[in-house]
């Protein structure tokens, strides 16, 4: 598991890791598709998040090879990040777009997602963006609660348009990943409950300008095996069969969600070939296109964040490295004792230590590794933080009014500011000190 391993594996695979992210060592220096990072770093400063376009592409193209027997589509889970360039890389290869708020479906469309390629999922969406998904006119929205479903119908009504519609279930699948992003299982808010699944298609079958075209799921994230997609597949297409039984003969699509997992330090990640050999057997034969909705598994590995080193200092026979980058600016460890891999941007070859590399907020939670063994850092020496491209900077806050970093994308030997570092004035911009007077 990447989640609540905080110090990590006694021996996390560098190796594995590198080369997951197409990161290599020249000459001491880490080279990123063909660019060092220091000279990335050199040019934006620290901290920034680094994205190297070809890692997702190669990521992208795995999973859609392993998939290919069966009808597919790849469906992009845009809260793992969204910055546009990341967005548009995944567009080009032919992926759809999972969205989750007005906001993401504004970001997919200005990176040139069709409408009809967007899947809203979300356990609240408002009134409002469920407007703004009918008039994009996506692909379908997974609803995920029965008083959703009658808004969703009333939507469709005053706008007289027909709402493709899909029912995402609660399969009641355990699997072992942090309390934080389980979200399969009963008892949780995510999803609609198997026993209110037939009752929701006969609604949905009633309404004129609704149309039930998907069942869907999504089991939690940073899951390894592939067992509890089985499951989770087998329970849907159960409720496939009860529906169609039933005379409702519309649904066109299984959406088994996101999840598959990365390595961010010795665990053996989702791989794509066995992920298709566990599920796609289940699936050929249903008649319906396999939904898949990745976000880590695609643009995870493929980031980093870089830092550099303020200050060293002692304290209680502890060693602390105080780097430029914090919670604010990578939240999983501090939210979810996630446990990243830190490098050196050019290597020293000094003795390891023990260190707990912190933050400037002022948390004692503000962190990035504790008890890491690590080169003895020094002043002014950078470091990347490995598998920041996921739930990185889509996290990142402004909190002790911190400006959020940059955001480079890497490829082919040449690097290009996605979003520049936030500005000063930007972080209390519209803010009057006198609203009252
Ligand atoms: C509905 C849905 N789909 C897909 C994802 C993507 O998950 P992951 O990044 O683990 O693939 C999420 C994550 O929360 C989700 O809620």
């Amino acid at each position: 598991m990447g989640e609540g391993v905080l110090t990590g594996p006694a021996t996390a695979d560098v190796a594995a890791l590198l080369a997951d992210a197409g990161l290599e060592r020249r000459g001491g220096s880490l080279v990123m598709a063909g660019v060092p990072l220091s000279a990335v770093a050199d040019s934006v400063g620290t901290p920034a998040y680094v994205y190297n376009a070809d890692a997702i592409r190669a990521r992208y193209a795995e999973l859609d090879r392993a998939l290919a027997p069966v009808p597919h589509r790849i469906c992009y889970a845009v809260k793992a990040n969204a910055n546009l360039a990341v967005l548009r890389v995944l567009r080009d290869l032919g992926a759809g777009a999972d969205i989750v708020s007005a906001g993401e479906l504004a970001r997919a469309l200005a990176a040139g997602f069709p409408g009809d390629r967007v899947v809203f999922s979300g356990v609240g969406k408002s009134a409002d963006e469920l407007r703004a998904a009918a008039d994009a006119g996506v692909g379908h929205v997974n609803v995920e609660s029965f008083e959703e479903l009658e808004l969703l119908g009333a939507v469709a009504a005053e706008g007289r348009r027909m709402i493709p519609v899909g029912i995402r279930v609660n399969p009641d699948v355990t699997t072992d990943t942090h309390p934080y992003i389980s979200t399969g299982k009963s008892g949780i808010k995510f999803g609609v409950p198997t026993d209110q699944v037939l009752p929701a298609a006969r609604f949905i079958a009633s309404h004129p300008q609704l149309e039930l075209t998907s069942i869907a799921m999504h089991l939690g994230s940073q899951l390894t095996d592939t067992e509890p997609f089985r499951e989770g597949i087998g329970r849907l297409l159960a409720l496939v069969g009860e529906i169609r039984t039933a005379g409702i003969t519309t649904i066109r699509v299984l959406d088994v969600g996101g999840g598959l997992g990365i390595r961010y330090g010795a665990e053996a990640p989702m791989d794509p070939a066995a992920f298709a050999a566990a599920i796609v057997p289940l699936v050929q034969g249903s008649g319906l296109t396999l939904y898949v909705e990745p976000g880590r598994f695609l643009v995870g590995s493929a980031g980093v964040l870089l830092a550099s080193v303020l200050y060293r200092k002692h304290s209680g026979g502890k060693s602390f490295v105080v780097v430029d980058a914090g919670m604010n600016d990578l939240v999983r460890p501090s939210h979810y004792h996630a446990y990243h891999e830190i490098v050196e941007l050019e290597t020293a070859g000094r003795d390891v230590v023990r260190v707990d590399v912190v933050g400037p907020v002022c948390e004692t939670g503000d962190f990035l590794a504790l008890d890491r063994p690590l080169p003895a850092l020094e002043r002014g020496e950078r470091i990347a933080v490995l598998g920041a491209g996921a739930y990185g900077f889509v996290m990142a806050s402004n909190y002790n009014t911190r400006r959020r970093p940059p955001e480079v994308i890497v490829q082919g030997g040449r690097f290009a500011v996605a979003r520049p570092r936030e500005e000063p004035d930007a972080l209390f911009r519209g803010e009057n000190p006198t609203p009252l007077d």
